[in-house]
């Protein structure tokens, strides 16, 4: 799989009482204020850091929060390991979060696609319980009475940005996408909201697969590559028109469907029930064996207790009781996938 989001990041532990005293003691020289849309309205999150590269970066990828607006949470990101900044080694042995506070220290952060990861666990730990926050891309498909909204879900290299690329390449399936890698859906109504991103953070792969000849094609300033990532030419931030084009939408839908991708030897077998496939998502990926990042697929939960779990899989329950589910195994080529998918979606009883 390569360097993945989850490479470096430690596990989340929680402080106790007292981290927004130890954050606001340290003092870091860059704040900004972003808000994520949720359904039910937004998520401010509260940016604190000593690096100037990544506050840009932060600024640059998500929507400003209205001035004035209290952050719902805060992400204080260090450069320098604990001692730095007077603090004992342990802090440097976690990422600290303290749900009391709503606050969490990472020390050591380089990476953009660190702090990307902790504003997506922190997102799911402070929406409320009506909120699920699904990893993968969220998109409706067809036209008139029979468009629908989808998630597209899978762990890490299961083949997502691979299908929407095909299902893009196809005018008369009608794609339109809300939310490219992650995004939130309403468990009250059903409906999935852009996270009214104005950068996306991607893999310039997908990019690449998704609108080929990008580096010929894209105006100036519709993309910075990220100077943060160890590989430089690795990931960008890039305006979600120059790689979607007209097929970016961010009005919300309603979601009619999930599929999971999954890479698994032919023939196979999905599992069984609703019960079956929350454990399964539950456990999907090997980066989850250790630290649980892959959990549920979100890629980024924060999960301390097992009343976080057991809220997550609640979420999980009540979002498959409202959709049809498909597992599509891709383990044919992408045009098979792009079929499956099609079949799948299109069909009237996908179940
Ligand atoms: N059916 C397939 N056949 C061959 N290569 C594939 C297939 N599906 C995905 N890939 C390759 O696997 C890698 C991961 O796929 P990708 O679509 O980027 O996954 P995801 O978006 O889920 O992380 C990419 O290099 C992609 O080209
Ligand atoms: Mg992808």
């Amino acid at each position: 799989m390569g360097a993945s989001y989850y490479d470096g990041l430690l596990p989340v532990r929680d402080p106790g009482s007292g981290l927004p005293g130890v954050v606001s003691g340290i003092r870091p020289p860059y704040r900004v204020t972003a808000s994520v849309a949720v359904p039910a309205g937004r998520i401010v999150i509260a940016f604190v850091s000593d690096s100037a590269e990544l506050s840009r970066m932060f600024a640059a990828n998500w929507a400003p929060a209205e001035a004035g607006a209290r952050p719902d949470a805060t992400l204080c990101a260090l450069t320098g390991p604990a001692s730095g900044y007077g603090l004992a080694d342990h802090w440097d042995r976690a990422r600290w979060w303290s749900p009391r506070d709503q606050v969490m220290l990472a020390l050591g952060f380089g990476s953009y696609r660190l702090v990307k990861v902790c504003v997506r666990g922190i997102c799911s730990a402070v929406s409320a319980d009506d909120t699920v926050f699904v990893h993968g891309c969220t998109l409706t498909i067809g036209a008139g009475a029979d468009r629908r909204g989808v998630v597209i879900t899978g762990t890490s290299g299961a083949g997502k940005t691979t299908l929407v690329a095909g299902l893009l390449r196809q005018r008369e399936y009608h794609v339109e996408v809300l939310d490219d890698d992650w995004g939130p859906v309403s468990l009250r109504t059903g409906q999935a909201a852009s996270t009214g991103e104005q950068m996306l953070h991607m893999k310039t792969g997908s990019v690449l697969a998704l609108r080929p000849g990008f580096f010929g094609a894209a105006p100036d300033g519709t993309y910075a590559r990220d100077q943060s990532d160890p590989d430089r030419s690795a990931r960008m931030l890039v305006s979600p028109r120059s790689v979607y084009g007209a097929a970016w939408r961010t009005a919300a839908a309603a979601i009619a469907h999930v599929a999971v991708l999954v890479r698994e030897p032919p023939g196979w077998r999905p599992p069984g029930s609703d019960s079956e496939a929350v454990r399964a998502l539950e456990d999907e990926g090997d980066a989850g064996l250790i630290h649980h990042h892959e959990m549920f697929l979100n890629g980024s939960l924060i999960l301390t207790t097992e009343n976080d779990k057991s809220r997550e899989e609640q979420r999980y329950r009540r979002l498959l009781s409202r959709t049809k589910l498909s597992w599509i195994n891709n383990s044919g080529t992408p045009q098979d996938l792009t079929r499956d998918f099609i079949a799948a979606v299109m069909s009237r009883d996908s179940r």
